[in-house]
């Protein structure tokens, strides 16, 4: 009987889960290599170009521009397509918050729509009714390696002829869809983040690929100080900043994505299963796959939480996953709709002057902006696991099957 007790008592899961990022000799030497060679800049070395070629072949896109960060990568994008003061620009309000803040830094207004309930993806019919004589875009968010409806916003593009898509892929590398990837679904570009937690990483970085090249040349522009390149090394044609990637970063870039399909496939099989499995909880619902999904990476393993169903609030059910060895989270804890910068509330004595001037009356400033299915989400609904346990093995994913179902019979 008291081994019954310190079985149930005893955790489900104490082996450790995969670590990330995964490091090998073969970065070590890439790194060294480049800081022995004295080329750090991508002005001069090659890495950061070969890099950029390697990514965007991978996802069949004619061009890649690499910059700092995923937000840059949204900002610069943004601002070629023509995005600038006075547009208006449509995100989910269901996202992290660099996706609005790039329009802002773009110097546009966010406008925040709702999520579809089974994907946690930007509605499509949300953000049509969202649409104004105003609005230069639209960013569906790619939430956690899911592809947006992109078949639906291209439509809506075509209905709309004053506006772009640009595709937010920070969650998405590798990911497929109806037989092409991020950058290559029909929107002007796609953007994507190698920060620390990323499918691909380099600690930071970004890559915008697009299949148009007036698109290209004026993003590589205005990641490079506005320089044509053809021009003369002191002409300079746009406002753009110092938005290079280091040739370290682009040679460690090059190596990581070696084990990119590997680690993609492993995860979305991984997501598949528990999805199977989770879907058999009562109070547990896995996310919508659209089956014109052919790759998911699974940046992070979604599921909807009913408190009612499964028998405990949400709060409760996480600190006993945790405590079972399974590390998961509720997540954003707030819409976008509703932080401060976007509510009203933000900046005012940050940036005396600045105030709000730069947001849409539709944005914020007391306006009421309701994303019923995000607050869901953020309030009580959204678990999140991270990508890196899905790295594990198959029989790994029983552990997390494994303990939902104790804490489930337990009560
Ligand atoms: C959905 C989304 N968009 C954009 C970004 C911004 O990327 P970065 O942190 O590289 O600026 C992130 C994450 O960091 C993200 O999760």
């Amino acid at each position: 009987m008291s081994g019954l007790m310190a079985d149930t008592a005893a955790p489900v899961r104490t082996a450790p889960w995969p670590e990330w990022p995964v490091v090998d000799e073969e970065d070590v030497r890439a790194v060294a290599d480049v800081v022995r060679s004295g080329v750090w800049g991508s002005l001069d070395g090659t890495r950061v170009r070969e890099f950029e070629r390697a990514f965007a072949d991978l996802h069949g896109a004619a061009e890649g521009i690499a910059v700092n960060s995923g937000t840059t990568a949204l900002t610069v994008a943004l601002t070629a397509v023509g995005v600038g003061p006075g547009d208006e620009v449509i995100v989910p309000s269901y996202t992290f918050v660099a996706t609005a803040t790039a329009v802002l830094l773009a110097g546009a207004a966010p406008v925040f729509a709702d999520i579809e309930p089974d994907t946690y993806n930007l509605d499509p019919e949300a953000a049509e009714r969202a649409i104004t004589e105003r609005t230069k875009a639209i960013v569906p968010v790619h939430f956690g390696g899911a592809i947006a409806d992109m078949d639906r916003f291209r439509a809506l593009a075509r209905r709309h002829r004053h506006l772009s898509i640009i595709e937010d892929a920070a969650h998405a590398h590798g990911a497929r869809y109806a037989g092409a990837c991020p950058g290559t679904l029909g929107a002007a570009a796609a953007c994507f983040s190698f920060q620390s937690s990323k499918n691909l990483s380099a600690g930071e970085g970004g890559i915008i690929l697009t299949d148009d090249e007036a698109i290209a040349r004026t993003c590589r522009s205005l990641m490079n100080t506005g320089r044509a390149t053809t021009g003369l090394w002191y002409e300079h044609h746009l406002p753009g900043g110092n938005y290079r990637l280091t040739e370290m970063q682009g040679a460690l870039l090059r190596s990581q994505m070696r084990r990119l399909p590997e680690q993609t496939r492993r995860r979305n099989a991984n997501g598949s299963y528990l999805d199977e499995q989770l879907s058999r909880v009562p109070g547990i619902r896995p996310m919508k796959t659209d089956p014109r999904q052919e790759i998911h990476p699974r940046h992070l393993y979604l599921f909807r939480y009913d408190a009612e169903k499964f028998g405990m609030p949400r709060a409760r059910f996480l600190e006993r996953l945790n405590a079972e060895g399974v590390p998961a989270s509720p997540g954003y804890s707030i819409g976008l709709h509703q932080q401060p910068l976007y509510s009203g509330e933000g900046l005012k004595e940050q940036i005396p002057g600045r105030a709000l001037a730069h947001l849409s009356e539709r944005t914020g400033g007391g306006a009421r902006v309701s994303c019923p299915v995000t607050e869901r989400a953020c309030a009580t609904e959204a678990v999140w696991l991270v990508q890196r346990l899905l790295l594990a093995e198959q029989r790994d994913m029983d552990d997390i099957v494994r303990a939902i179902n104790k804490i489930h019979a337990s009560g």
